[in-house]
């Protein structure tokens, strides 16, 4: 099925920090967007015919062309960001890049908005102000955010290249320690929907012992003035994760429902980053 996506003027927003209210009228919140290699087919879901759309690849080269798709992804994380972060006393490091730890990151959809979020102000504007180093043991998931997240879209393989300021392992983020390529030292932790509270894939206790281990190396790698961003799909599974920090040096900052994520009544709602916790290192 071929369905045209509405024109989006994106340049009309280009001086501004937020995207489009008109965004969300298209898209669901963590629209999910890739290149089926195999086909050469771009996949679009949840466009505003609430069903999974699907491009020839000339068809999504010439909507890539003309509206740089891309850049309507991930648009909620984004607020979030601009909204959650400006809270807290972050300030950006004077005479370096800045240093992100994105751990358990699968495909890390939002890589790109945290490289322009903490160093170009402007969505999806690259910077090589910031380096990002992501883990996850997913291998897969890993291969596919080194090219999601590149600076340049090359039209010919229909991929990004890997950006050099991203640095993405294939590893466990229990065993931090295993990786030297991730510094000591970091800026600002991100953990999109940890899995405390566990699910189907945890056997009792398991993903609590893991997901504290995950937490606990992420927050003693903080600098001090650094912070941890923390996101749940259920306000639920904030409460052990708090329990967690109070033990760190530091604050909890922000505590709060997304109000950027859809409302769970919407039936066709993704609960992504239901609920956030930014953790302020002292
Ligand atoms: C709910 S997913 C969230 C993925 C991503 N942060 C997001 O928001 O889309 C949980 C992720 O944790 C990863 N994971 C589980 N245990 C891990 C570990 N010990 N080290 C690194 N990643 C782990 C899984 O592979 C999975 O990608």
């Amino acid at each position: 099925m071929t369905e045209k996506v509405p024109g989006l003027d994106l340049e009309q927003y280009s001086g501004g920090r937020h995207l489009p209210d008109k965004f969300y009228d298209y898209f669901y919140p963590e629209e999910d967007f890739e290149v089926i290699d195999d086909a050469r087919q771009a996949r679009i879901w949840g466009s505003d015919n609430g069903g999974l759309t699907v491009y020839t690849e000339a068809e999504w080269l010439e909507l890539f062309r003309q509206q740089d798709l891309e850049k309507l992804a991930s648009g909620i994380f984004w607020d979030t960001l601009v909204k959650e972060v400006n809270r807290t006393n972050f300030k950006l490091p004077e005479k370096r890049p800045v240093d992100i730890l994105d751990l358990a990151c699968g495909r890390c959809k939002e890589g790109r908005l945290l490289n322009s979020f903490f160093g170009s102000e402007e969505p999806f504007e690259f910077s090589d102000q910031v380096n990002l180093f992501g883990i996850d043991t997913d291998s897969e998931s890993i291969e596919s955010a080194q090219y999601a997240n590149g600076e340049e879209f090359d039209v010919e393989t229909a991929k990004r290249v890997p950006s050099k300021n991203m640095v993405f392992i294939a590893g466990d983020a229990t065993r931090l320690e295993d990786y030297p390529e991730i510094p000591e030292q970091v800026d600002v932790v991100v953990i999109r929907h940890q899995q405390f509270v566990g699910g189907p894939d945890y056997l009792p206790g398991q993903a609590e012992e893991i997901w504290s281990q995950i937490i606990s190396n992420g927050i003693k790698r903080l600098r001090p003035g650094g912070i941890a961003i923390i996101t749940c799909y259920f306000q639920i599974e904030s409460e052990p994760v708090k329990k967690l920090l109070e033990g760190f040096s530091g604050k909890i900052v922000v505590d709060e429902k997304n109000e950027f994520a859809r409302d769970r009544d919407d039936e066709q709602s993704i609960l992504d980053d239901q609920y956030i916790l930014i953790f302020e290192k002292e």
